[in-house]
């Protein structure tokens, strides 16, 4: 009798309890679907209304610059392969030099060397790149210029370079890092007098290597 008067007991307590809780999962509900219809609203209101200011001329406001800045960090770690196993070639620097002082310098200059005054006119800007062995993996890199970069001027470079030659920009942007003006200029000199082939780039644009892993 004593055991199954505190059964009935406990019975009645989970039930209290499950009838308390359903309000407040309603209420959780409720909030998420109206939370997220005002995003929605809002969105066409600030779209329709014409209050984003898309010109180039105008900075992003802070908060936007930051989100989608962030954004791009993010998005570019989560699917980028990993490095382990990845080697590099001492060559791989001349041939990448020579890719991205065509392809690359006018948006984003070297050390010393300032980018073409256009690039000014991008929002966001294009970033001198003299920093990026410390702030991405190679093969972060690797994604950022085989992909591009989705509401920037950053092209997709996987539609006209091979990827063995994006390897190589690659290998040439890490070794920006500390490099001299007097070196970058001193590469120029040696690949406009020919000197390519003592830096291994002899008939690379044709052959298109494959990447050494
Ligand atoms: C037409 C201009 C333009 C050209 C040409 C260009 N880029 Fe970019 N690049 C940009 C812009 C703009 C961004 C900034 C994107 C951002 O802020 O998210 C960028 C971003 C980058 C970044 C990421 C920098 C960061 O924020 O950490 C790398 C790395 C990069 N570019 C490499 C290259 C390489 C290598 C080439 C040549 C093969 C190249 N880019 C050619 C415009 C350009």
């Amino acid at each position: 009798m004593t055991l199954q008067r505190t059964s009935n007991l406990s019975a009645d307590t989970a039930g209290a309890r499950g009838t308390r809780r359903r309000p407040l999962l309603w209420g959780v509900l409720i909030g998420w679907v109206s939370g997220g219809a005002a995003v929605g609203i809002g969105s066409m209101v600030v779209m329709q209304s014409g209050l984003f200011d898309i010109r180039a001329s105008t900075p992003h406001l802070f908060v936007v610059g930051w989100l989608t800045h962030h954004t791009m960090i993010r998005s570019v770690q989560v699917r980028a392969a990993s490095d382990s196993g990845r080697r590099f070639m001492p060559e791989q620097i001349a041939r990448g030099f020579r890719l991205y002082d065509s392809h690359c310098f006018a948006c984003h200059g070297g050390p010393g060397l300032s980018r073409e005054r256009w690039v000014d006119g991008l929002t966001p800007t294009a970033p001198y790149l003299l920093d990026m062995a410390r702030q991405w993996s190679p093969s972060q890199l690797h994604l950022i210029v085989a992909d591009g970069i989705k509401m920037t001027g950053m092209p997709a470079w996987k539609f006209t370079l091979a990827d063995g030659e994006i390897w190589d920009v690659v290998r040439f942007v890490r070794a920006m890092h500390g490099m001299s003006p007097a070196r970058y200029l001193q590469m120029r000199a040696t690949a406009a007098s020919g000197g390519e082939s003592a830096l291994g780039v002899a008939n690379y644009a044709h052959s298109r290597a494959p990447h050494p892993q």
